[in-house]
């Protein structure tokens, strides 16, 4: 996308300048009479390394007006300045005595050298692995200070309690939570891939709320479920009372707090529906037969089916489908002695994401070798998917027969994830 020469030269101008005449502009949202989001939107981000971010997103960052200013989280490099902005709306940058990392992932700390070199804070913190992480990312020589889970910070009339998430989705990774206002800056956790001129959740269409929290759940943090499973069960042990959930990405909870976890704690389980997603991809549309034939097989036992032609289909959504899904049936042709290209691509990715609970099956179309079935076999397996049959293989394009035994593969799989799925 092309750059205008007005925004490049906003990009040039001092922090000062930016602060002094953009802050009209780029204004801080009250969250509470304490709490202001001074984060930043990416309206146009549609790939986030690797995950299809059809809407966009936003980089949340917070401001606490406690009596030692303390700044939670930053934004991406190139948001440095409408953050600062948004900062300058609300008070001058260089009142800013504490920064907090939650999470140490560039989205969230790509501007922070240089917005510790513009606000000179007093103090820097993060969790012991986040410490290290900024280290490791950034090689800063600035004295970071490492939490460990339960230490509280006094941040002057009001607390902040850290309790460390590891792997969620990062080991650096930990919640802070503000006890005086009972909010959660629960750093990725909670968020979603949305670019949205409103801020609160409560704004926001819920299917639209639904829909993103839950992809980013399938392409971010699916990997880490069991971590989830337990820590909601510590949330509920520790009794943690939130009133806000404010996430790194997305918009601020402050009703549907209790939904958005209850979503997470199904999520995590990975409770497998009666639906399948077919994948595939095809040269000259035997597979696409071969796909369309399996589906069949599937919905004639009662299945929902997912039919995902990889021409059209991203990875993410793939992942999305597979959240809640009993099977996923997998076609390619052999191209090359290989995988089709579109379907390494997507397998790689949601091995990836180690979906749970899986039925699975496999086919596809080649001219003289046929390899691909053996190469999709060998990755469901590593993916521990309950594999139905040995799949089936046409070569060049699939007569009557051949189709048949696609439509009975689909039942075939339709039939084991009823059994499975009744009998859960
Ligand atoms: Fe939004 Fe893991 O960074």
């Amino acid at each position: 996308m092309a750059v205008s020469p007005a925004y490049q030269g906003w990009r040039r101008q001092s922090t000062k300048e930016v602060a002094k005449g953009m802050n009209k502009i780029f204004q801080a949202v009250k969250v509470t009479d304490h709490v202001y989001w001074v984060g930043a939107i990416d309206w146009n981000i549609r790939d986030f390394h690797g995950y299809t971010t059809k809407r966009g997103t936003t980089y949340n960052a917070y401001l606490i007006l406690s009596d030692r200013i303390t700044l939670i989280d930053t934004v991406r490099t190139s948001f440095k300045k409408e953050m600062l902005a948004r900062i300058s709306s609300v008070v001058d940058p260089t009142e800013i005595q504490y920064l907090v990392s939650d999470h140490s992932e560039m989205d969230h700390t790509g501007s922070l050298p240089d917005v510790i070199d513009a606000v000179k804070p007093e103090r820097i913190f993060a969790s012991i692995m986040g410490a290290k992480t900024l280290r490791e990312i950034h090689h800063l020589e600035h004295d970071i200070e490492p939490l460990i889970d339960g230490d509280s910070l006094d941040v002057g009339n009001m607390k902040l309690t850290f309790y460390e998430t590891r792997m969620l989705h990062w080991p650096d990774s930990m919640f802070s939570y503000l006890v005086d206002e009972k909010i959660l800056f629960s750093h990725d956790a909670f968020g979603m891939h949305l670019a949205t001129s409103e801020r609160f959740a409560d704004e926001i269409n819920d299917a639209v709320l639904d829909h993103e929290a839950a992809t980013y759940f399938a392409n971010i943090l699916l990997p880490y479920a069991p971590v989830i499973t337990k820590l909601m069960e510590r949330v509920d042990s520790i009794g943690l009372a939130c009133d806000i959930v404010a996430p790194d990405h997305g918009p601020i909870w402050r009703s549907g707090v209790g939904t958005i976890m209850d979503n997470y704690r199904t999520w995590a389980l990975q409770k497998p529906m009666r639906k399948a997603v077919v994948v595939y991809d095809t040269m000259w549309h035997s597979t696409e037969l071969m796909a369309k034939a399996v589906s069949e097989g599937l919905a004639s036992t009662g299945i929902s089916v997912k039919h995902m032609s990889m021409h059209g289909n991203r990875r993410s959504d793939v992942a999305y489908e597979l959240l809640d899904a009993g099977a996923l049936v997998v076609g390619s042709p052999t191209l090359n002695n290989n995988l089709f290209p579109t379907i390494a691509d997507v397998l790689t990715y949601i091995k990836g994401l180690r979906p749970r609970n899986l039925i699975g099956a496999v086919f596809g179309s080649y001219g003289w070798s046929g390899e691909s079935l053996r190469y999709i076999r060998d990755l469901l397996d590593d993916m521990k998917v309950e594999v139905i049959g040995d799949g089936v293989a046409a070569r060049q394009v699939p007569d009557a027969g051949v189709l048949e035994e696609c439509y009975a593969l689909g039942v075939a799989v339709g039939e084991r994830v009823n059994e499975k799925t009744i009998n859960a």
